[in-house]
């Protein structure tokens, strides 16, 4: 049994995120770790809310929130719409926690003892309009690699290259849009990752072949550019403030960390809250401090953060000089696109989270997003691959089968489970096809291949609709009603095999597929090869209920209102 810590993107605290963000993150980390846990592994599922930086600043300003309150609610409500997703997270913290403070600042420390933190004076884009410094991303203007016109002084979204807000060609305030910007001389700290440019690349040398291409390719292509020294603080009044122990000048002026400094260290800060919750959990440091080698990391992001996470904050956690543990794999994912545009919160394009949960349940969109992953190229949203997707997929082959196979043998047989008949032929031919099925999907799964996993499980839903329709037990059971109660037990046996490895995909809809059987004793977490093929876990005379419809299956007419609501083409 191994030990799995996994972790996603940090949602940046303001807004609510949409199904892109969902996707790309959260989910699929969801998803994963929900299959260990089946698999026996001990897993440790963390993430958090982002929150420091100016975007939480101006966005606590416009609702006229102090800023800790602003993010406090802004938190609430994020958790709550990741709760309707049936995100299993072990903690879900904030990036704000005390805890995080603590362990940033240490950090600093550290890297200021070891020689690879400077102070200096830079010259920094200042906007009299606003009233203050602008932080990188809120300069906006021409991208000098690839002309793109709406690029960011942090990074440009759409070549992914990391900028400086001076390198833009007719910058402007993404504030106010002045573009009455001055420079003006501030003093920061400096990371000096440029001084941890070898150690960097040996450690990514030593792990880049096991990670997706998506993640290497980016990992080499920042390396190929250089490590440069980065300002790790901001003139900013929302942050972790710059210790006062080490930097006291710095701290008077009131300086605190870069949120791109604090947020990947929240990945350990929210691991010390979840233990500062609970004395069960006090041994937190193991998944993260001279973990041994049983504790394996795997992250889960969208391409836009794979810099950060495959050489920035590798580069931090070495200068640290303390066994801090590192990412093992990283999964990577494309965009998930809006009718081949961007989803784009900032313009309100695409469905967001708490939008989609508005229209239907969790498990409609958990299917349908991880089967369609913008694992090895971007994937388009659009309502008509949605509403097709969950009426073949959801309605037809699953929900259909399930009812249909519990409704007729209550008819025919009353409550239970039916008695009679002796597998034969069809029921070997079966149970071999459910093996070797299952044996796929757990291959799909252990190698992250989502997109490839759900294809598995659809072809696992399809081979009982096969069976059924192969065994026809409605005709059966006018000439052999022994014959038809073999049929509905077996089919009624690869409900609760569908409950059992649907789980991870769809957890609410698992938990009713299983719930429809009195079995005494469930507590079956997976099935075996052998109790793939035997197909008789669930034994006659169990009683069972047949469960409301599981998926409602979408009309044209509710495709024409989500297209009106949402907008049916990109932008
Ligand atoms: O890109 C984002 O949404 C960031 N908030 C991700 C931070 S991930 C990590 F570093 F913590
Ligand atoms: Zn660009």
């Amino acid at each position: 049994m191994a030990r799995h810590l996994i972790t996603s993107a940090l949602p940046y605290i303001n807004g609510i995120k949409h199904l892109g963000n969902m996707v790309g993150s959260m989910l699929p980390a969801d998803v994963y770790s929900r299959y260990l846990r089946q698999r026996g592994h001990d897993v440790l599922y963390i993430c958090a809310t982002d929150e420091h930086g100016t975007p939480a600043e101006l966005a606590a300003k416009e609702q006229g929130l102090p800023v800790a309150e602003f993010c406090a609610q802004a938190h609430d409500a994020q958790k709550a719409v990741y709760d309707g997703f049936a995100l299993a997270f072990d903690y879900f913290g904030r990036s704000s926690s005390a805890e995080n403070r603590e362990i940033t600042q240490h950090f600093a420390r550290k890297l200021n003892e070891n020689g690879f933190i400077e102070e200096r004076a830079i010259r920094q884009v200042y906007s009299p309009a606003d009233g203050r410094f602008l932080p990188d991303r809120y300069v906006e203007g021409t991208c000098p690699h690839c002309g793109y016109d709406k690029a960011r002084g942090d990074q440009c979204e759409n070549c992914t290259r990391v900028l400086d807000p001076t390198d833009l060609i007719n910058p402007r305030s993404a504030i106010s849009g002045s573009t009455d910007l001055e420079v003006r001389e501030t003093k920061h700290l400096f990371l000096l990752q440029s001084k941890l440019q070898h150690e960097v690349e040996q450690w990514v040398a030593r792990h880049e072949a096991d990670w997706p291409q998506l993640a290497s390719s980016i990992a080499r292509k920042w390396l190929n550019e250089g490590l440069h020294d980065r300002a790790i603080t901001r003139d900013l009044d929302w942050g972790v403030p710059v210790p006062a122990d080490t930097w006291p000048e710095l701290a008077a002026e009131g300086k605190v960390f870069y949120v791109w400094f604090d947020a990947p260290i929240e990945y350990i800060g929210a691991t010390k809250e979840w233990a500062d919750q609970d004395p069960e959990n006090r041994d937190w440091k193991s998944w993260w401090y001279e973990a041994d080698d049983t504790v394996r990391y795997t992250e889960f992001m969208a391409k836009d953060n794979v810099p950060f996470h495959t050489v920035m904050f590798p580069a931090t956690e070495l200068g640290v000089r303390e066994p801090w543990k590192k990412v093992d794999y990283v999964k990577a994912f494309n965009w998930l696109t809006y009718y081949g545009g961007k989803f784009s919160t900032s313009q309100k394009r695409g469905v967001f989270t708490d939008q989609a949960l508005d229209i239907l349940p969790a498990d409609y969109w958990r299917y349908f997003l991880i089967a369609n992953a913008p694992e090895s190229d971007d994937s388009s949203f659009t309502w008509e691959h949605f509403t097709a997707t969950v009426n073949k997929d959801l309605a037809d082959t699953l929900g259909n089968f399930v009812n249909r196979v519990l409704s007729f043998s209550r008819k025919r047989f009353g409550e239970e489970v039916p008695a009679g008949g002796e597998p034969g032929e069809a029921e070997r031919k079966l149970g071999e096809e459910i093996a070797r099925l299952l044996a796929e999907y757990e291959e799909h799964m252990e190698a992250l291949q989502f997109r490839k996993a759900a294809a598995t499980l659809r072809a696992l839903w399809s081979a009982g609709n096969s069976y059924l329709e192969e065994k026809a037990p409605w005709l059966e059971i006018k000439t052999d009603k022994e014959g038809a109660a073999l049929t509905l037990r077996t089919a009624m046996n690869l409900i609760h095999l569908y409950a059992v490895v649907s789980e991870p995909f769809i957890p609410a809809t698992a938990k009713t597929m299983r719930e429809a059987f009195s079995l005494p004793d469930d507590t079956a977490v997976w099935v075996t090869q052998d109790e793939a093929k035997a197909l008789t876990a669930v034994p006659a005379g169990t009683p069972f209920t047949v469960p409301p419809v599981l998926f409602a299956k979408l009309t044209d007419e509710d495709l024409a209102t989500y297209k009106d609501r949402f907008g049916g083409e990109s932008a």
